[in-house]
Formats: C-alpha cells, structure tokens, sequence
C-alpha cells in the first residue's frame, strides 16, 4: 500500500482532545440531558431465578405519588419486532423479549417499569410492586452442568493434523483452568434517555458502543424506519463490550416513553449493571500439550466449555488462541456452551481470547518448567512464522522483538528458574510472562473533512468513543494528512446522522475509522491543490485558498472498504506482558512490584493515548488475575456481590509502575497509517503473566481465577 505514513506523527506528544471536557465536568454523558418534560423510569428485577409470575400487584405503586404509570407484561404495548408471524413456530433462541410473557428465565429478569415524575418517586413506587410466582427448580453452577454443554454455530470446533498427538511427546502435561464470570464495571453506569418526536419518530441518548449499531437494533426492535431513529453518546464513561448491543433497559425507556407521552430517562443501579448488560462468561478448559524434549511443540488439544443463557446462545470461542498463535503440526480444539438460568453473557475486552489464553499461556509455562527451559526461549523455539492454521503470511509480526523488548524493560535475568528461590525483605519474588494475540480487524467507515474559511478543519463521523481517545486519534491523522496543526481541528462524533462507522470494538476503530478520516483529508487536500493549480505546496494555508476564491468551505466525504489484503494476509496484533510480583508468604498477599506490556500493534498514531490504552487494559488484566469474580448463590441464583465492595477492581494502590512499549513498526498492508489494533491485546495474556510470575514467587500453581490469597496459604 503507498502512502504510509511512517514517520511519526507531528501531534506525537498530543494530548486527549477531550480531557478537559472531562476531567472538569463538561462533558455530558448520555444520563446528562434534560428534554422538557422528562421523567423517571425505574426497573422492577425478578426476585425468583425460574419460573411463571402468577399475578403482580401494581396497584400500591401506581397510587404512589408521582407515579405515572406502571408497566408489566400484562398492560405493556405490543413491540412489532418480538411477534411472530401468524403460523410460523416462536423462534427456540434470540436476544431476550423485555415484558414478553409471564416467563422467568433469570434473577433479576426486569417484570415491571415504574414511570414517576422524579426519580426518587420511581425508586420508592418500585419498591412497592409485588408479584407472585410459581417457582422452579433452576440450574446457576457451570460446572455442576458441564454434561448439558452442546456445540454451538460456528464454535472453532477443529481438528489439524492428528488428534491428542501431545500424548505421544516425550514431555506433557494436561490440565485444568477455570474463570469466573467478570463484570464489566465501567465508571458510567448504563443508561438512556428516550423522547417520541412523533408517532413514529425518536430520539435516544444513550450509553452505546455504537451509535448507528444501536440506531439499527431499536430499528428491528420497534420496526421503524432507521431514518426516523436519532441515537446521540457524545461520551461514553468506559464500556469493554458491554455496551455493544440494545438491551432491555433501553427497550423498556422507549416503551414507557411511547406509553406516558413523555421523555422517559432511565439509569441502571451498579447492582443492576452485574443482571442487565452482560458479563464475561464463566469458562473451563482443559490443555493436553506436549513437546520434544528440546522444546518443540509436538500437540496441543484444548477443550473449553463455557455459559450462556437458556434464550441465548453466546459463544466466543476461546479455543482460538490455541489454533493460531504457535507452530504446532497437531491441534485439535473443541467448544461447548451450557444453558443455565441466568442473563446472557455477552463480549467482554478480548472476548474468547482472554479466557483461551489464561489456559494456554498458562499451560506453556508449566511446559516450560517440566523442560527445565525459560519460558520466552520455549515460545521463540515454537515461533509461528506464518499463520498457523491458514499457512498465509503476516501482513506484519515483530512479536520477536516485543518479547525481547519487554525482557529488557523487566529484568528478565533477574528472574529464578527455580520457583520459590529468591525472598526480598520478607516477601517472595517471581517473575512470569504471557502473549496475547487478537485478529487485526478493518471494516468498512466513512468521514467527512470540512475546512471552513477562519483555517479549522471539522471531521466527522458517526464513531463512538469509549475511552480510548477515539477523537484524538482522528486528529492526529487529520493533521498528519492535511498539515493543519491539531489545535485547529474538531471532531465531531457520537451522532447517528454523521457518516457511517461501526461501532467501536474488536480493536478495530483506528484502523478503520482512521483509513475513511485518512480518505477524506486526502480527498479535500486534492481538491484544494485543484484550485490552486500547479505550483502550489503539499500544505498550503486552507483559509487564504478560500478566501481568495471566494469559498466558505471546502468539504470532502469518503469511504472506505475493509480492504482486500486480507485474502492475501494474516493479520494480527500481538502483546507480550511481563510481570514482577511480591507474594507474602504468610498471608498470601500478592503485589504487583512492576509490569511490562509491549504490544505489537503497528504505527502508533497517538502515543499519548495508546499508552492509556495499553495501561487500562493491563489493569484490567489484573483485576482479572487477582480480583474480578461475580459469585452466584446457586440455591438461590443470585449474585451475592453485586456491589463495589464485594465485587474487587484493581484501585490506585493495587496497580504498579506500568511501563508500556511499543514496537511501532508499521503494517504495509493493512491500511494507509499502518495501524493495527491494541485494545484487547492490553488485556489477553496478562492474567496468565500475572500466575505465571506467583508460580514462580511460590511453587503454587493457581489455575483458578482469580488467585485470592486464601489459594496461596
Ligand atoms: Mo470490545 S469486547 O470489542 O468492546
């Protein structure tokens, strides 16, 4: 591909065009509008976990002051998009039906909507909604119903070369690893604001990952035209995947808003957000792997057996990982998913490949101790030099110099081989890495560049930004293009009518969005050096251009494909993690001392904020490894911890000096900047860095997640 742009940005020390916006309050989050009018909708949750409600008394609510009204399955509006055409069966599966039938399928499960005049009034007249149930017996535990499992569409189910071939090396081991269901647990609690312009006419703001995506969802929900559909998330507090899909709460605000003739806003509690928007499912795994006594990979069969829901079926196979990150002439990998009573789970950051590597880079190490050889020697000596499973080449993988870049940035050597060995003022020392791999994505976007007369340049497109800086990524490609200096561009997104974009996930948004904002500035720069003819400099001043033929603007829109290279290509981003830990031998303690996090992820287009990326995700790779695990009274299918209190996310005090580095070499094919993806990279492979480095602290193998102390005493 020409036009690369690899020299690095001239916005290389750019910080957030928005970080004023929100660290001072001005930035407004989708529960920060007030439409005329507006009131309140609170959510009434199941309290059994299966079963029939029998009958709901509302009548106490509805005589509530303030209360508006009090919606349940038996007075809600029909919702054009859940029937069912007259004659044809009810589907088996599909997303959930807010307010369907008297059906209760999970705790929690929403039964009614109380609309009230404020909010407070809401809160207190749902506390006065009372149903009757008739219950059943329900099944919440994974592992007491792994039998159940079945195989799921398109689940990565295959078999090359020869099956369980690791149980012919000379050295192997096979063994179990487990995670917990992890909660998303971003800062803004999920929430929306919906307003009837007309009959068929609406307008939401709302927390989503995607503005357009979410446009289409309430489309097919409610059967409008999408035309009609306006969905506004300027900002986005944080959302891993958890905001990537229309849920119920949005479904239920629509609903009460058509039904009270009035904006309706609605905001999920914290304890709501562990029932209502997904989570990370709870998986097992099991790893057979074995190699030749010099470390060669012989096979490796990785069975994995994950949770959805008894509506739903969810997969996001985290077999993969085993499929294409080593050379292995034998791997077969197997994926099952057992329905229990319980909300769906959904994509959470590094989706399949988060949990697949816990197991896997788990395993190697463990390989590696039986061969008595360093762990990033062990993964060198297996290095995939072309995709493994497709025999393509990569379109770029420089992961042989992350791993030595993050050995340096450690202290590699200081590491023991012998786990246990080396104590520091009481506390035991290890060292442990991990690798993480993700598909490098570009899908199909468009942007608008407008330069106006006073010299700005306005991008715009219809991306969300969930907290990687979207926006200044944008800017500093713009500015790169078009020689504009980044204080004198706007970008302008959140907004469904802009251009089209996906929505923001799968690591794909620079690469994507990015190579449409790089089409536009190129297109307008062209029609720019059209007006001015021969002659006239690669960065010419816009604004005396314009005026000198009497223009107000110049503004070009411009698509752009995914890209045909990856017929050719394999393309992935890769990360390496390297951890430091201090485990205190008697109380089981586990501190983070240091971590290292290279990522092989392309050009870097705005360091600034790649660094964040880098660094939120390698927190979240610890909470993963130390912390995160919704817990589940199965008596009752309850959450018990659905709180901040119970619920553990690494705080200020639990995260270390993180250092991120990166290789910075860019992809020639993947798109014009060269950049490929790093979001989920940051997180994969850390959790098992992390139990590598307390295997080495302490002898003790956690393959349980999280590694509370009580599993180190
Ligand atoms: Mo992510 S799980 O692609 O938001």
């Amino acid at each position: 591909m020409k036009d690369q742009i690899n020299k690095p940005s001239s916005s290389a020390g750019m910080s957030r065009i928005d970080g004023r916006l929100k660290v001072t309050g001005a930035a407004r989050y989708s529960a920060e509008f007030t439409p005329a009018g507006m009131v309140y909708g609170v959510l009434v949750g199941s309290t059994i976990t299966k079963g029939t409600i029998r009958a709901i008394d509302t009548k106490t609510a509805e005589r509530a002051p303030g209360v508006l009204k009090v919606i349940t399955y038996l007075n809600s509006p029909k919702i054009a998009g859940y029937q069912v055409e007259a004659g044809k069966p009810e589907p088996a599966k599909g997303t959930y039906k807010l307010f369907y039938n008297n059906k209760i399928l999970f705790n929690g499960q929403p039964i009614a909507v109380v609309v009230a005049d404020t909010f407070e009034r809401a809160l207190f007249a749902a506390s006065l909604v009372k149903a009757q149930y008739s219950a059943d017996g329900h099944h919440t535990n994974l592992i007491d119903n792994t039998a159940k499992a079945f195989a799921a569409e398109g689940d990565g189910t295959t078999k090359r070369g020869t099956e369980d071939a690791w149980k012919t090396a000379p050295v192997k081991l096979e063994q179990e690893y487990v995670i917990p269901s992890e909660v998303h647990s971003p800062m803004e609690l999920h929430a929306i604001i919906a307003k009837w312009d007309a009959e068929d006419k609406l307008t939401v703001w709302t927390k989503t990952q995607g503005v357009q995506d979410t446009r289409d969802g309430i489309a097919t929900i409610f059967k409008l035209p999408k035309e009609n559909i306006q969905v506004n998330s300027k900002f986005v507090g944080g959302a891993f995947g958890s905001a990537l899909q229309v849920w119920p709460h949005e479904v239920a605000a629509i609903l009460a808003a058509k039904v009270v003739k009035r904006p309706v806003k609605l905001l999920l509690a914290r304890a709501d957000m562990f029932t209502s928007v997904g989570y990370r499912p709870y998986t097992w795994q099991k790893i057979g792997i074995g190699a030749t006594k010099d470390g060669k990979l012989v096979g490796i069969t990785h069975h994995a057996i994950g949770q959805t829901s008894t509506y739903e079926d969810f997969n996001e196979g985290p077999i993969g990982v085993s499929r294409t990150t080593y050379a292995c002439p034998n791997v077969n990998t197997n994926y099952k998913i057992a329905a229990l009573d319980i909300g769906s789970p959904t994509w959470m950051r590094g989706p399949g490949e988060a949990t697949g590597a816990f197991a896997l880079e788990s395993a190697l190490d463990e390989l590696s101790y039986q061969l008595e050889m360093d762990p990033v020697e062990l993964r060198l000596k297996n290095y995939a030099e072309t995709e493994p499973e497709s025999g393509k080449p990569y379109s770029s993988k420089y992961l042989n110099e992350a791993y030595k870049l993050g050995a340096e940035g450690i202290g590699w050597n200081n590491r023991k081989s012998k786990p246990a060995s080396a104590i520091k003022d009481g506390w035991l020392v290890g060292y442990g890495m991990g690798g993480g791999m993700f598909g490098a994505y570009r899908d199909k976007a468009a942007a608008r560049a407008i330069v106006t007369d006073n010299g700005i340049l306005t991008l715009q497109t219809a991306v969300s930004d969930i907290g990687p800086g979207t926006g200044t990524a944008m800017v500093a490609i713009a500015a790169e293009v078009m020689g504009i200096p980044a204080e004198r561009i706007r970008f302008e997104m959140g907004d469904s009518s802009l251009p089209q974009a996906p929505s923001q996930g799968g690591s794909a948004t620079t690469a994507t969005v990015g190579s449409a904002v790089f089409q536009a500035c190129t297109d307008l720069k062209e029609s720019f050096q059209k007006l001015i003819g021969n002659g006239g400099t690669d960065h010419p001043d816009y604004a005396a251009v314009l005026k000198k033929h009497n223009l107000p603007k110049l503004e070009a829109t411009a698509a752009s494909s995914g890209g045909t290279e990856r017929d050719k290509y394999a393309m992935y981003s890769w990360s390496v993690h390297y951890i430091k830990v201090l485990v205190h031998p008697s109380t089981g303690v586990v501190k983070i001392d240091k971590a290292v996090c290279v990522a092989d992820s392309g050009h870097i287009v705005s360091p600034k904020t790649a660094r964040s990326q880098i660094v939120g995700g390698a927190i979240g790779g610890i909470g993963m490894a130390l912390m995160e695990e919704m817990v589940i009274d199965d008596r009752y299918g309850k959450i018990v911890n659905s709180n901040f209190a119970d619920y553990h996310v690494p705080v200020n005090a639990d995260i270390p000096q993180i250092e991120a580095i990166f290789v910075n070499k860019p992809d020639p094919y993947i798109n014009p900047m060269g950049a490929k993806g790093m979001g989920e990279i940051a997180l994969i492979g850390m959790a098992a860095a992390v139990a590598n480095a307390v295997y080495n602290a302490t002898g003790k193998r956690v393959r349980e997640l999280p590694i509370t102390p009580d599993k180190l005493i």
